[in-house]
């Protein structure tokens, strides 16, 4: 197979497609494949040129910590739980988030997750004891990596603006439901950097590597209580 990697080697300088060969197994994952071509003694290109191993993050490799995020074939994806088998063709196309400023190859900078986070003041307050009937979608919504994977996808997030994406009303809505006293402030925050601006795709539920149910969120923090 052909592995297609868009490279970039550092945020300055211009990025660039690179072709490696890979002949292992179909069951691997393309987290096995970049480590496949990581680790040979000699890094060549298909056209048989010296390439620089190819920069990727990863913690895991258990789909739990979203570091090896990036675009495989066009769709947001973990690296670590895409397997070759499933995808079409005979190329595998790896691209680095693309909402995100790239730090190098297929690495990127995602600070802004966390960034907007703070600017909303997005924090439990006095720490409420969870209803019984909340627990089953606290969960659910608990889950997300911040991954960055429904930024990616979603078509109303631009990095700097005041959308702050579909992981925000997961966050708003968990803050909400575990904070006691007066969570009119992260309902405000959701309002202006949420439900203004999304235009209800759903894309992010598709590409969720947790399945976590967005919509649910939205409708418990739209209808106004939890
Ligand atoms: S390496 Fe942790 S999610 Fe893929």
């Amino acid at each position: 197979m052909k592995v297609k990697i868009l490279r970039q080697q550092d945020p300055m300088s211009d990025p660039y497609w690179q072709t490696f060969t890979y002949e292992g197994g179909r069951d691997a994952s393309v987290a096995a494949v970049l480590d496949d071509i990581n680790y040979r003694d000699d890094v060549i290109d298909i056209d048989g040129n010296p390439a620089d191993r190819i920069s990727w993050e990863c913690s895991c490799l258990q789909s739990i910590c979203g570091a090896c995020a990036m675009v495989i074939n066009g769709v947001p994806r973990l690296a670590c739980d895409t397997f070759v088998r499933d995808l079409k063709g005979d190329t595998i196309v790896i691209e680095p988030l693309r909402k995100f400023p790239t730090v190098s190859d297929l690495v990127v900078d995602r600070s802004t997750i966390h960034e907007n986070l703070k600017k909303a003041d997005a924090y439990i307050g006095k720490y409420h004891q969870s209803r019984e009937k909340n627990h089953d979608h606290e969960y659910q919504a608990g889950r997300c990596l911040k991954c960055g994977l429904c930024l990616e996808i979603c078509p109303n997030y631009t990095k700097g603006e005041k959308f702050y994406g579909p992981m925000f009303a997961n966050d708003s809505y968990l803050i909400t439901a575990r904070s006691g006293g007066d969570t009119s402030g992260i309902r405000q925050e959701y309002k202006e950097h949420f439900a203004a601006g999304c235009s209800k795709s759903l894309a992010c539920e598709r590409v969720c590597p947790m399945n976590i149910p967005t919509l649910a969120s939205m409708a418990k923090m739209n209808r106004g209580h939890i």
